[in-house]
C-alpha cells in the first residue's frame, strides 16, 4: 500500500479555513487530520463540530478525526454526522475500549485508537484484529510544534510485528513533530500514516512540502 500523508488541521489558519482546506484538497495529501481536544484528556481545547461540518463541506478528502477527549461514547454518532471516515479513540480515555470500537464501526466509520507516548503496544494485544488504525502519538497530545520523541521508532516496529503476528491489516498512523527529518525512518520502521501539522502549514509553501514528504516517503 502506498504511504499517506494527513496535514493537521490544527496548524491551518482558522480565519482563511477554507483556502487552508483547498490547498489540502489540491496537494498531494491524502487525509485530513482533524484533532478534537476538549481541555480534561489533555490541558489545551481545540474545536468540535461546528468546525468539523465547515471543513467536511470543502473537504474532498478522507476526513479523519482524532479524538483527545474524554466519554468519546457520547459523541460517537454526532461525530458521524458532521463527516468523520475514521474515528480515532485514545486507549487512555476508554474504560471499556472493545465496546466503543464496535460502537464507531457499527456507525459505518473506521476506528482508531491513539496511544500516548508513555503507553506500550502490548496494551493492544487484545484489540489488534478489531482495530482499523492505531495512532502512535509521537509528542504528548495536547499541542501542535513539539518536538518528536525518538522512542517513537522502537513502538512502531514493535506493533509492525503484532499486527503481522496476527495476521490483521491495521494501519500504522504517526502523529506528532514529523518532519522531512524523522519521516523516512518512520516508514522503514513500518509506519502507513503520516501526519503533520506544523511542519507543512508552517512552511512558505505548505503544497510544494507536502509533495517533497509524499515524494520522500514513496
Ligand atoms: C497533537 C495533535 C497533532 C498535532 C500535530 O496533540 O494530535 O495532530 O496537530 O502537530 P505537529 O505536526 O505540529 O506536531
Ligand atoms: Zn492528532
Amino acid at each position: 500500500m502506498s504511504k499517506l500523508i494527513a496535514p493537521s488541521v490544527l496548524a491551518a489558519d482558522f480565519a482563511n479555513l477554507q483556502r487552508d482546506v483547498e490547498m489540502v484538497n489540491n496537494s498531494d495529501a491524502d487525509w485530513f487530520h482533524i484533532d478534537v481536544m476538549d481541555g480534561v484528556f489533555v490541558p489545551n481545547i481545540s474545536f468540535g463540530m461546528p468546525v468539523i461540518s465547515a471543513i467536511k463541506k470543502h473537504a474532498k478528502k478522507t476526513m479523519d478525526v482524532h479524538l483527545m477527549i474524554v466519554n468519546p461514547d457520547q459523541y460517537i454518532s454526532t461525530f458521524k454526522k458532521v463527516g468523520a471516515d475514521i474515528l480515532t479513540v485514545h486507549y487512555e480515555a476508554c474504560t471499556h475500549l472493545h465496546r466503543t470500537v464496535q460502537a464507531i464501526k457499527a456507525e459505518g466509520m473506521k476506528a482508531g485508537v491513539a496511544l500516548n507516548p508513555h503507553t506500550p503496544i502490548a496494551v493492544l494485544e487484545d484489540i489488534i484484529k478489531d482495530i482499523d488504525m492505531v495512532c502512535i502519538m509521537s509528542v504528548n497530545p495536547g499541542f501542535g510544534g513539539q518536538s518528536f520523541i525518538e522512542n517513537t521508532y522502537k513502538k512502531v516496529q514493535q506493533l509492525k510485528h503484532l499486527i503481522e503476528f496476527n495476521n490483521t491489516e491495521c494501519l500504522i498512523e504517526i502523529d506528532g513533530g514529523v518532519t522531512n527529518k524523522n519521516a523516512n525512518q518512520l516508514i522503514e520502521a513500518g509506519a502507513d500514516v503520516l501526519v503533520a501539522g506544523s511542519y507543512v502549514f508552517g512552511a512558505e509553501d505548505p503544497t510544494a512540502t507536502i509533495a517533497d514528504l509524499k515524494q520522500l516517503i514513496s
